[in-house]
């Protein structure tokens, strides 16, 4: 199970995109059955339609036009009752076969307003096709044609269908769940910008757990481990340890823990693949990411930072102004993919990381206190 958010609300993965495409074929060779033999009109009803309406008649093999009514009832996740029609029927479709595609019925009142809208359009047949249905709150005595998926009364949103505009986009259908009260959080941003420092003092504000990679890193490298010689290897070029030695290393890290309120994580995921292990593994457990918050702060400052820091800390990836850049090209061309990789979960926050150390705990809170 995966948790998004979208605007104040959290839904949890319900219906696959698997699921989706077979109960479309289904529909399709039922529609099929019956419309084959002349060329019906498909009247898509905009906006949660459009996605099933072009993998309907992709999928559909025998002539047929295509056709869009834009209607509008919802706001929020409750239906407002009065539906307004925002872009009409232009063709002429007096003898033809209507079939309507809608991507849910609910409390059927946008079904009514479809039959109105057709009533005095002289159609042979006027056909209803629906994606989802929610029979629990379907209050008409109007026909449905054909069903595609029934589920219970739960808002859902994904494959066209939205939350306040949001949340079209996904191929899989999510449904409204309850905010989660364990908050995972990666705490992210180049080399030297004050991680670890942050992390501590939102570990105490928060009662968290905070588990450093680098950190574990070095504790095995300095108890000789075999998997800290491997890993030595890799840091002391400035390298990424490879995802496999660094999965692994984490998931024992995270089951040997107590249970808490959740943990921050800093230095983990670096890489896309890393992070889809991560989330796999949360999923195991029920929970999830809350979000990835960033501390940004100029290269320039950070360099300076680092070398002052390389002269106490006795790290040998923080001395040489080579090794730093280093690890800064690593930092930009891998892990910056996993910018994109939350942003498509409305997860990733850019904090700003220039000023005092409390503001800027003070700025990841204030995000934090969101999740
Ligand atoms: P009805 O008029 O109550 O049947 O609602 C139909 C319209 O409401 C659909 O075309 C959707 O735009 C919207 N809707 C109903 N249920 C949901 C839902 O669970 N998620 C997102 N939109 C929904
Ligand atoms: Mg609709």
């Amino acid at each position: 199970m995966s948790i998004i958010k979208l605007h104040d609300k959290y839904f949890k993965t319900y219906i696959s995109e698997d699921k989706i495409t077979k109960a479309i074929q289904q529909l399709v060779k039922e529609v099929s059955e019956d419309c084959k033999d002349e060329t019906p009109i498909f009247i898509g009803i905009l906006n949660g339609s459009f996605m099933f309406v072009a993998d309907f008649v992709r999928e559909y093999n025998y002539n047929c036009e295509v056709s869009f009514v834009k209607l509008a009832s919802y706001q929020g996740t409750n239906s407002t009752g009065k539906i307004k029609q925002l872009v009409g029927i232009n063709e002429d479709l007096e003898g033809r076969t209507v079939v309507i595609l809608e991507d849910i019925i609910d409390t059927g009142n946008t079904l009514q307003e479809i039959y109105e809208i057709f009533s005095d359009k002289k159609l042979k047949r006027l056909k209803i096709a629906t994606l989802f249905f929610k029979p629990d709150v379907f209050k008409k005595e109007l026909p449905i044609d054909y069903i595609g998926i029934s589920i219970p009364d739960e808002f859902i949103v994904g494959y066209g269908l939205d939350y306040d505009g949001l949340g079209r986009n996904f191929s899989d259908i999510y449904q409204l769940t309850t905010k989660p009260t364990i908050k995972n959080i990666l705490l992210f941003g180049p080399p030297g910008v004050g991680k670890g420092t942050q992390a501590d003092l939102l570990k105490e504000k928060y009662n968290l757990i905070h588990i450093s990679t680098g950190d574990v890193f070095r504790s095995h490298i300095k108890k000789e481990t075999e998997l800290g010689i491997l890993a030595k290897s890799y840091i002391d070029k400035g390298n990424l340890v490879p995802d496999d030695v660094t999965i692994k290393m984490l998931k024992s890290v995270v089951n040997s823990i107590p249970q808490s309120n959740g943990i921050i994580f800093d230095g983990f995921p670096r890489t896309k693949a890393q992070a889809i292990a991560l989330d796999e593994f949360l999923e195991e457990k029920g929970q999830t990411i809350g979000g990835m918050l960033t501390i940004e702060v100029p290269t320039n400052l950070l360099i300076a930072r680092l070398l002052e820091r390389g002269k106490t800390s006795g790290r040998s990836d923080d001395q040489d102004e080579h090794k730093i850049l280093n690890r800064f090209n690593e930092y930009f061309t891998k892990t910056e993919i996993l910018k994109e990789y939350y942003q498509t979960q409305n997860k990733y926050f850019g904090v700003d990381g220039v000023g005092e150390i409390s503001d800027i705990t003070k700025r990841l809170s204030n995000v934090f206190d969101t999740l």
